[in-house]
């Protein structure tokens, strides 16, 4: 495998992008790097279908709040980089914050409504520094598709509406969300928990199985799958439940009837470390 050209300049990114626009299909992989198999899925995704694979790596400071963990997450480049190689993947973005603001931050994109809710309820700002970000790495990569995983359901629907409003001309794709085999979703944050943390943790997709059980067993009132799903953390007591919704997939309001497909969607505090997770119920058709 050759080694991925490692470009920290926009002006090179796109330059390198102009260059291979003409000879086939652009897939990005926008990430903040310390890579897992959660990631690894997004990029396998682009490389079968893209001609060329750009994965971008930058932490992003516009979309953390004062006293979140922008300092400490973790960063991992030249192991990011080797495992990318492994990938076959052509070019890694990895641009400094100066280069990404080098004159600070003054224009954002801000998606009203979707943006303020779940995720962007709980952390103000956080969706207008992703979407910010985001659109810059659109107008520098300019991919044809571009990947996000759905385990980040919230972002997935503001990016949709972004996308929609601002006419990018490129295609969102949604991957599967990868999981630890005991459920825990894959998170770069998963790496802050201890172990008695860790098996906590657990308790995010045993919420969402035990709402998922009850649709599946019939149950069609959204305060009812809430109420599982509430009970079922609660019952970790070392758990701070920051939410537990049941919402429409794309305006991410809450939704009284399940019938046509809805996101099932937790957050909560383990320790000091915010974690998310989340299921989408498909269309429930009435049993006749
Ligand atoms: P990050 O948390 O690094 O995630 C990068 C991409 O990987 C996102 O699309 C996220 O949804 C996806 N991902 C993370 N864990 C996953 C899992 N267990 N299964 C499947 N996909 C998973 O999300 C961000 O970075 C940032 O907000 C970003 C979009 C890069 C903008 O800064």
């Amino acid at each position: 495998m050759n080694r991925p050209e490692l470009i920290t300049s926009v002006a090179g990114m796109q330059e390198a992008s102009r260059k291979t626009r003409g000879r086939g299909t652009i897939g990005l992989v926008p990430t903040m790097g310390a890579l897992h198999e959660g990631h690894l899925s997004l990029v396998r995704a682009a490389r079968e279908i893209c001609d060329s694979v750009v994965v971008s790596i930058f932490v992003n400071p516009a979309q953390f709040g004062p006293h979140e963990d922008f300092e400490r997450y973790p960063r991992a480049l030249q192991s990011d980089v080797d495992q990318l190689e492994r990938e076959g993947v052509a070019s890694v973005f990895a641009p400094s914050v100066e280069e990404m603001y080098p004159d600070g931050e003054s224009t954002f994109i801000e998606v009203s409504g979707v943006g303020d809710r779940l995720d962007g309820r709980s952390r103000p700002g956080h969706f207008r520094g992703v979407a910010t970000v985001v659109a810059k790495l659109f107008n520098i990569v300019m991919p044809d598709l571009a990947f996000f995983g759905q385990k980040d359901a919230a972002q997935v629907a503001v990016l949709r509406a972004m996308v929609r409003d601002l006419n990018f001309p490129l295609k969102l794709m949604i991957c599967p969300t990868v999981r630890e085999r005991d459920g825990l979703a894959l998170s770069s944050r998963n790496r802050y928990l201890t172990d008695a943390q860790r098996a906590q943790a657990r308790v995010l997709y045993r919420a969402l199985l035990a709402a998922q059980t009850e649709a599946v067993g019939g149950a069609r009132d959204a305060a009812e799958l809430r109420g599982v799903m509430l009970h079922e953390l609660e019952r970790e007591p070392g758990v701070r439940i920051d939410y537990a919704e049941v919402v429409d997939p794309d305006t991410l309001l809450p939704v009284e009837d399940i019938g046509r497909g809805v996101l099932l969607a937790v957050a909560a505090w383990v320790g000091k470390t915010r974690l998310i997770d989340n299921l989408l119920l498909p269309e429930m058709r009435e049993r006749s």
